[in-house]
Parts: structure tokens; sequence; C-alpha cells
């Protein structure tokens, strides 16, 4: 065949390549200059993602600078409960902020008939765009959370240490619960086939607080809306590869991995990847998992850690990532370091 699928799907199709197809997560963003620089026309966080052209434009920096396998769609996970009726606002150095949903009441506000496609539209756009400008060999991804990760900033009105609103809400009044999951699971199908339409090839979820549950809570609220989501996007798009991120989750991945239906699974810097290859490979393909500050540290450990992932791997399907995403503070050049020796490969 003359046009023979890009690595990053041929990985999620459970080929092992001796060069590991790599992008980053969190690779737009405030570590490179340009993206300081397009934040700085755009006003707030939420205008910046709602703006197809600058979205676009700060999607497109990294591939522009290091020729990452994929390119992440712009954008962010509280899209969601924004266009559900939550509204959220981003402060500069603070984080998300949203009113925290604590009963019934707060609940019936929210729904998928508030304008949601409206309000979702210009992120379609974005992906639209992005297909377009894009060259065949590199693979657009688009993403939403996880139904328990946006519950968890829907219920404390931002981000959390300690879960206590969001689990006692779970443990305690596990219907209301459902019903607000099921939502998420309703308006996240929704709004991940609107991208696959307009281009996305491959999904992540976000799990971004996957390890805040203990075990049974795990498979209820973690483990059970993912199986229902990625089994509702395969028999709508029968085509579209989805990793799962459910950063924290220690041995629960495996349980993640085998009930799911995800087609790659995202590790966190915790994670044994010797132990994920033995136990995991190559039911699902494997993604990640530098540390975040070996990338910023750079040098030396840096060095070794990549060669021991790049050689723990050998021979089955992955991608390189990082555990989590990009920290504000990592020099640019360490990327492009990370990237030719990631591409120089496995000696
Ligand atoms: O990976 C990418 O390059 C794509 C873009 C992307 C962003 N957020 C951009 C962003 C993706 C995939 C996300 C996902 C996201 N958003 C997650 C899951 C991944 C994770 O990090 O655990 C979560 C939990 C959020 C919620 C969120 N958004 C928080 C907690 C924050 C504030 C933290 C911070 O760094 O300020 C954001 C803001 C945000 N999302 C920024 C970016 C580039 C920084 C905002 C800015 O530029 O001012």
């Amino acid at each position: 065949m003359n046009n023979p699928l890009p690595p990053l799907l041929r990985a999620l199709s459970g080929q092992a390549l001796p060069t590991p197809p790599i992008w980053l997560m969190r690779q737009a963003g405030r570590y490179l200059p340009e993206y300081r620089a397009t934040r700085a026309t755009a006003g707030g966080f939420l205008d910046l993602c709602r703006s197809p052209d600058l979205a676009t434009e700060v999607t497109l920096q990294p591939i522009r600078r290091y020729g990452f396998d994929a390119a992440i769609l712009f954008s962010d996970i509280l899209i969601v409960p924004d266009a559900l009726g939550q509204k959220v606002s981003f402060t500069e150095g603070e984080g998300p902020k949203l009113t925290p949903l604590r009963d019934c009441q707060d609940f019936a506000t929210l729904g998928i008939g508030n304008g949601f496609r409206d309000s979702v539209a210009p992120i379609y756009q974005t992906v639209r765009q992005l297909r377009q400008a894009l060259a065949p060999e590199v693979t657009l991804i688009g993403f939403a959370g996880s139904p328990w990760t946006v519950a968890t900033y829907m219920v404390e009105g931002g981000g959390s240490k300690e879960f206590l609103a969001v689990k006692q809400m779970a443990f305690g009044d596990p219907g209301l619960f459902q019903s607000m999951i099921d939502l998420l699971v309703e308006a996240s199908f929704d709004y991940l086939v609107g991208q696959v339409d307009q281009g996305a090839q491959v999904l992540q979820l976000f799990d971004s607080w996957a390890g805040a549950l203990p075990e049974g809570e795990f498979e209820r609220w973690v483990v059970e809306p993912t199986r229902k989501l990625v089994a509702r996007l395969k028999a709508a798009r029968p085509d579209i590869k989805i990793i799962g991120f459910p950063r924290g989750a220690g041995v629960l991945a495996e349980l993640y991995a085998e009930q799911t239906g995800v087609d790659g699974l995202s590790l966190d810097s915790s994670q044994r990847l010797a132990w994920a290859v033995e136990r995991l490979s190559p039911k699902v393909t494997l993604q990640g998992n530098l540390d975040p500050v070996l990338l910023l540290t750079g040098g030396a450990a840096m060095r070794r850690a990549v060669d021991h992932i790049l050689e723990t791997t050998k021979g089955v399907p992955f991608i390189f990532n990082l555990g989590h995403g990009i920290l504000q503070q990592t020099p640019p050049e360490h990327v492009g370091e990370l990237v030719a020796l990631v591409r120089q490969g496995r000696a």
C-alpha cells in the first residue's frame, strides 16, 4: 500500500514499532514562548479554547517545533461542565473555579438541552481546521475528561487534595451521583462523536483523579462509566482508537485495561513499566511514562530514564509519552533532546 497507517495508529492497532511514536501530554502550553504570546492575545483561557484560529495555532506550535507523531486538540476537560450550564472560570495562577454542585437542586440546572451543542461548536471547528492543516502522518487526538474526574471538579468547585465533597456524595448519595455520572457519559459521548466526525482519529480519556478511589468505588465510578462510554463510542464509530489515562490507579490499572475496552493505556510515572509489559501487553498498547520532572531536569538523569523506557518496551506495542503533563518550567530544548533520543531508538 502506498498509504501506510501513521505510526501512532499502527501502535494502537497492536504493532510493536522499532521506533515508538511520540507525543506529550500538554505539549502545547506555557513552557513555549510562542504559546505565551498567542495566549496573551486571547483574553481568558476558555476564550482561547473557543477561538478556532487561535486554538488551531497553539495546537500546531509544538508540531512545528518538534515534529511529534500526534497533535492533541487544544482545549480543556472543563469545556463539558461549562457547556452543560455550570459556568467555569480560570484566574491566572489559581486554576479552575466552578460554583460547587452539592445537591439535586444544583444538578437539576444542568443538561444537554442548555445550548450544549452551540457551546461546543467552536471546538469542532478547531478539529476540522486541524485535520486540514496537518500532514497525513501526524495523527489528530481528540479528548475529554472521564466522567469521574470531571465530576470531581463539578462537585468540589475546582481542584482538590482530599476530594471530601465528591467522595461523600459518591459514597453517601450514590443515586444522585449516578445521575451526574450518567449525564457526563451522555455529554462526553456526544462531544467525542462530534470530534471524530470532524477528523479526530484517536480519543484520549483523561482520568487524572482515578487514584482517589478505593477498589470497589473505583470499579463503580471509574471502570463502569468508562466501559459504557467506550462501548458506545465504538458502536457509533467502529474505527476510533481510544486511550485511557487512569492516573494514580496503581495495580487497579489492570482491571481498567481488562474491563473498559480501551485500545491504549497511558501509565503515570509511578507505574512499574516492566509489570505493565508483563501483565497488560499486548492486550492494550502501553503509553508513557517519563516523569515530567525528569524532562524538566534533562541531562544524564533524563537520558537514563529514556533508555530504561525504550529497553523495557522493546517488542511490545508502545507510545512514548510522559506520566503526566509537561511542566511550565520545562526548558523547550529538553523536549527537542527527548524527541531526538526516542527517534535514535533502541540500541
Ligand atoms: O495536552 C494538551 O496540550 C492539550 C490541551 C489540554 C489542556 N488541558 C490545556 C490547558 C488538555 C488535554 C487538558 C486536560 C486537562 N485539563 C486535565 C487532564 C490532564 C491533567 O493535567 O491531569 C485537567 C485536570 C484539566 C483542568 C485544568 N485546566 C486545570 C487543573 C488547569 C489549571 C492548571 C494550570 O496549569 O494552570 C487547566 C488550565 C489549562 N489547560 C492550561 C492549559 C495549557 C493552562 C492555562 C493557561 O494557559 O493559562
